[in-house]
């Protein structure tokens, strides 16, 4: 097989993670960053991955471009894989990316947003594109109170795979790579239908969160908690109804989610609050575009979305009151 030649759109704590694995594997990567983020990009960068030592290692041995006409010249690519949040895909900066990347390029889009992979497809063509869900935890270190050398950190959890779904002949190459580099990745069925599952279950939970000021030991109390529940119900009957009702009862048992939620807290290599807290703050945007579209499409759809409006409300009071006053 030769080296496969890799787009990486967004060198975040995502991009970073997957590059590192894909680089190891023997891909030739080359990320692509706003224009303001390629000098800190130039050299190599510091990563901590967690699975494999506690000891920093250096991303380095990619290429960095900024625009259309730079990934013009840098292609085609076989693979392009899309790292930006939900809140930032749609825009003609993408398409014109998409555009110049290659003809042929197999399209990863890793996005949890309802109808992402839809909107992916639609600029590209479906045959082209390979859907994946995001089966680890990546952020940028350190967290508060931990002393370690700046630069993306990640840990998946034991057993994990990254799951991809698509043309066999796109997948392939993508998993047995990353594979390669040390990464565990499997084919399956269909991973886009697998994420909108999670978010259901997963996003509620993390508004819930926010809006009990990220304090996890708030979050089986039985207010947030029902809200919570409420909204994932909503949501799961609006993005995947056919999916298990598994997750559901699991995160529905309030004494179970608590007992859940102080086990994670022995295997995992960082503070579970601290990271929610720092991650979702990051990416806090991009749950408020979440929100809005699930609520759009229930509505779209005649069906109910009363508890996912009420977090959706929860939400912009928060932001009320955080937007400068006078
Ligand atoms: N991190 C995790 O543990 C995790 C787990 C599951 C799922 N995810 C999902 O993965 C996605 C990325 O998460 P992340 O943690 O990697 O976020 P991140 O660290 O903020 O990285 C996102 C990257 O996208 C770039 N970006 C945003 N808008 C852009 C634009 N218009 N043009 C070019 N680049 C743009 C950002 O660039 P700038 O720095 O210039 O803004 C940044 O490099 C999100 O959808 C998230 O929900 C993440």
């Amino acid at each position: 097989m030769s080296a496969l030649k890799v787009l990486m759109v967004g060198a975040g704590a995502v991009g970073q993670t997957y590059g590192f694995h894909l680089l190891r594997g023997g891909a030739e990567l080359t990320f692509y960053v706003r224009p303001g983020k390629v000098a800190g990009l130039r050299g190599g960068v510091v990563v901590h991955p967690l699975n494999l030592s506690r000891a920093p290692r250096r991303l380095e041995g990619y290429a960095v471009v900024s625009d259309a006409a730079q990934v013009a010249t840098a292609g085609p690519f076989d693979v392009v894989i899309l790292t930006v949040p939900s809140d930032a895909l749609r825009g003609a900066w993408c398409t014109d990316l998409l555009a110049a990347a290659g003809p042929d390029a197999t399209v990863v889009a890793l996005q949890p947003g309802p109808q992402d992979q839809q909107w992916v497809a639609d600029q590209v063509g479906a045959e082209r594109v390979v859907a994946g869900l995001i089966a680890l935890l990546a952020w940028f270190a350190p967290l508060p109170g931990v002393d370690r050398a700046p630069g993306v950190a990640w840990w998946r959890p034991p057993f994990g795979k990254l799951p991809f779904s698509g043309a066999p002949a796109r997948v392939q190459p993508l998993v047995q790579t990353l594979r390669k580099g040390g990464m565990p990745a499997k084919a399956v069925p269909d991973a886009a239908q697998a994420g909108a599952a999670a978010s259901a279950v997963m996003m509620p939970f993390i508004a819930a969160l926010e809006s009990v000021g990220w304090q996890l030991a708030r979050l089986p109390e039985p207010e947030p908690h029902g809200l919570a529940l409420g909204a994932a119900r909503e949501i799961r009957a609006l993005v995947a109804p056919k999916a298990s009702d598994l997750p559901l009862k699991i995160m529905g048992r309030r004494g179970l989610l608590r007992v859940g939620l102080r086990v994670a807290r022995w295997f995992m290599p960082m503070d579970l609050q601290t990271y929610t807290q720092a991650h979702f703050t990051k990416v806090g945007a991009q749950t408020r575009f979440m929100f809005a579209r699930y609520v759009e499409l229930a509505r779209e759809r005649g069906l109910a979305a009363d508890h996912v409006q009420g977090l959706l409300d929860r939400l912009a009071a928060l932001d009320a009151k955080r937007a400068p006053t006078g």
